[in-house]
């Protein structure tokens, strides 16, 4: 038996539960073993849960870690507390812990890889960019020692949404972020997405795995969507320009530098055509030129879909050792978008 531990039983939680109880057999077929959910970590008692789920929930941490002595945790709360001090616990315990939880990873993310080196297990965070598109698992696996001298992209699937009904539907700011809430895939506090904070987590993670170190937070600028303003759409649209909220980070030969900013696409970039919840990744490198990762951003299937196959990609090579970012120069230091805000 395998028994899992679910902290956080929201949009991303509930995925998680329902794609591990939807495939169960060929997860069995897998693992060589079942898989059962022994308990759920909430945070409100009283919200309507639904009747297969009920008995598992609790509130209280101790009965949570008394439940069972969990084989994975899947972390799905957010934020930086309690989600550290949980994560780290059963990390100390060598039990891996798979998360979605981007602020988490960009800001202590260096110390719970350490914990999980230590204790000889893992730390996966798949899910935490980009939602569904296994750009993660991509960079620590067949791209690991390849050289990379670009990261860039659309990483924040609310702002995109946002930005997309916005523009070609002329729809208000109130009205399509509260359908995007209700989608399930802003953060609990929209801020993160609507000042970049989301993205500029995102980017930080994907800059390590490109180039090998942390990078440090002050040397990322950010500026959200709020920096949008109406003649800016106006302009955008008579010379046929899309706005999109770009994270990026590149090596310019002695540090990484990076950023999130709107900028100005033309048509014929590639991510100017990136709609809606879709998240966009290029990845450059002279032996590579360009990769385009595309794929949803956001959503309870995609995200839970990408945390379960990140415990099951951890589970069939946790004993290989992964390189980090080899990292190379950038050959043109010109922005890769038009004009940036
Ligand atoms: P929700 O707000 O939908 O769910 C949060 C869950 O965590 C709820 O079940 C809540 O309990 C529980 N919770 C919150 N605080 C505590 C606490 N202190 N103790 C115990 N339980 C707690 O969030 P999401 O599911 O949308 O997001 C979760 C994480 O996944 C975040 O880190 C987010 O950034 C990330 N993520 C989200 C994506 C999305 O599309 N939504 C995509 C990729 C990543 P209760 O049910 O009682 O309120
Ligand atoms: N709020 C995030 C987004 C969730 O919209 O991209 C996915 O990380």
């Amino acid at each position: 038996m395998l028994r899992v531990g679910l902290i956080g039983f929201g949009t991303v939680g509930s995925g998680v539960y329902e794609r591990i109880t939807n495939s169960k057999d060929k997860l069995k077929q897998l693992l060589g073993k079942e898989v059962e959910i022994a308990a759920i970590l909430v945070k409100d008692r009283q919200k309507q849960r639904t009747a297969d789920v009920d008995a598992f929930v609790t509130t209280s941490w101790e009965q949570f870690c008394n439940k069972a002595n969990f084989d994975i945790i899947f972390e799905a709360i957010g934020g930086i507390e309690p989600a550290l001090s949980y994560t780290a616990e059963w990390l100390e315990r060598g039990v891996p812990v798979v998360t979605a939880n981007k602020k988490l990873v960009a800001e202590k993310g260096q110390i719970l890889e350490g914990l999980a080196d230590q204790h000889s297990t893992y730390y996966g965070y798949e899910a935490a960019v980009a939602g569904g598109i296994p750009i993660i698992n991509a960079l620590k696996g067949t791209l690991a020692t390849t050289a990379i001298s670009r990261v860039s992209g659309i990483l924040n699937g609310t702002t995109n949404y946002m930005l997309t009904e916005m523009i070609e539907h002329h729809r208000g700011f109130a009205d399509v972020l509260l359908e995007a809430q209700e989608l399930g895939y802003a953060e609990s506090d929209p801020t993160d997405d609507l000042e970049g904070f989301d993205a500029w987590y995102k980017i930080r993670i994907l800059s390590r795995l490109c180039f090998g170190s942390w990078p440090l937070a002050n040397e990322f600028p950010r500026k959200g969507v709020s920096a949008i303003k109406d003649w800016h759409v106006e302009v955008g649209e008579r010379i046929g320009f899309k706005i999109k909220l770009i994270a990026e980070a590149w090596h310019d030969g002695t540090q990484v530098r990076g950023s999130v900013k709107p900028a100005f696409l033309t048509q014929t970039e590639q991510l100017a055509s990136v709609r809606g919840v879709t998240n966009g990744i290029s990845i450059e490198g002279e032996s590579i030129n360009q990769l385009l990762f595309i794929g949803p951003g956001a959503g309870k299937e995609a995200t839970a879909n990408s945390m379960v196959e990140d415990f099951l990609f951890n589970e069939r090579t946790k004993h290989s050792e992964r390189g980090w970012g080899v990292g190379s120069e950038v050959q043109n230091e010109q922005l890769t978008h038009s004009f940036v805000f």
